[in-house]
C-alpha cells in the first residue's frame, strides 16, 4: 500500500520547522515509516536549482523564468524522488509544495493562476499533496521571528511587505477554494495550541480517508 504524502506552507517565521518534527512524531507512532523533505530542493539536481533560485543577484529574474525553474526542481523531486517513497510505502511529509508557487509567483508575482496550474498539469499531472497545513499569520509577526535568527536573507526574504501581504492573500484563497485538502492552521498561537492543531487535523483527515476506504 503506498504512502501518503503531507505539505507544509506558510510564510517564513510561520514555525513550519516544528510541525515538521509533530508530523514525523505522529505518523511514526501511527506505525509508518516517514521521510522529510523540503521544496524547492529535496535531491541533489533541485537543491542546486534551490541555490540558483535563492540567492540575491543584481540581474533582474524575469518571473517566468523563476515559475520554470521552480516548476522544474519540483518535477525532479516528484519523479526521482517522492513518487517512488510513497510507491515504498513511506509517507512524505515537505517543507512546502505546489501551492507556495501559486502563492509566491502568483500572489507574489502576480503571475496568472491558471498559467501556473497548466505549467504543473504538464509537468506533474494531478499529482498532489493527500493534505496541506498552512501556517497562517500575519506578515509582520512572521518577520519579527525571523529578524530573531539572523540568518542571510535569500533573493525571496528581500522583497517588500506588500509582497509578502499578498502572498498570505494567495495562500488563503487556495486554501479556500481547496477545503478538501487544506487545513489553515493559526500560527500566532503558542507551540503546544499549534501542536494540539496539527494533531487534530492528522486524525480528521487520516480517519475520513481510513473510513472512505472502508465505503
Ligand atoms: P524556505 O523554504 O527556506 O522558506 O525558502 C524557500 C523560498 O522559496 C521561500 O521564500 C518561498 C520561495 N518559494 C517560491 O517562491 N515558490 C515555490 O514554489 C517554493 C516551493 C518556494
Amino acid at each position: 500500500m503506498s504512502g501518503c504524502f503531507i505539505s507544509i506552507e506558510g510564510m517564513d517565521g510561520a514555525g513550519k520547522t516544528s510541525v515538521m518534527s509533530t508530523l514525523v512524531q505522529w505518523i511514526s507512532t501511527q506505525g509508518h515509516q516517514v521521510i522529510t523533505t523540503r521544496e524547492p530542493g529535496g535531491t541533489p539536481l533541485a537543491e542546486s536549482l534551490r541555490e540558483l533560485l535563492l540567492a540575491p543577484r543584481e540581474e533582474c529574474v524575469d518571473e517566468d523564468t523563476e515559475l520554470l525553474l521552480m516548476v522544474a526542481a519540483r518535477t525532479q523531486h516528484v519523479k526521482t524522488h517522492i513518487q517512488p517513497s510513497l510507491a515504498a510505502g513511506q509517507w512524505v511529509v515537505s517543507d512546502r509544495f505546489f501551492d507556495a508557487s501559486f502563492a509566491y509567483q502568483g500572489g507574489g508575482r502576480g503571475m496568472s493562476n491558471d498559467r501556473i496550474a497548466t505549467l504543473h498539469q504538464w509537468a506533474i499531472g494531478d499529482f498532489a499533496p493527500d493534505l496541506t497545513l498552512l501556517l497562517d499569520l500575519p506578515v509582520a509577526l512572521g518577520k519579527a521571528r525571523v529578524a530573531g535568527r539572523g540568518e542571510e536573507e535569500t533573493r525571496f526574504e528581500l522583497e517588500k511587505m506588500a509582497f509578502f501581504e499578498r502572498v498570505r492573500i494567495a495562500y488563503l484563497a487556495r486554501a479556500a477554494s481547496e477545503r478538501h485538502r487544506i487545513v489553515i492552521i493559526d500560527a500566532t498561537q503558542s507551540p503546544e495550541a499549534v501542536q494540539a492543531d496539527v494533531v487534530r487535523a492528522l486524525q480528521t483527515h487520516f480517519a475520513r480517508a481510513v473510513s472512505e476506504l472502508g465505503q
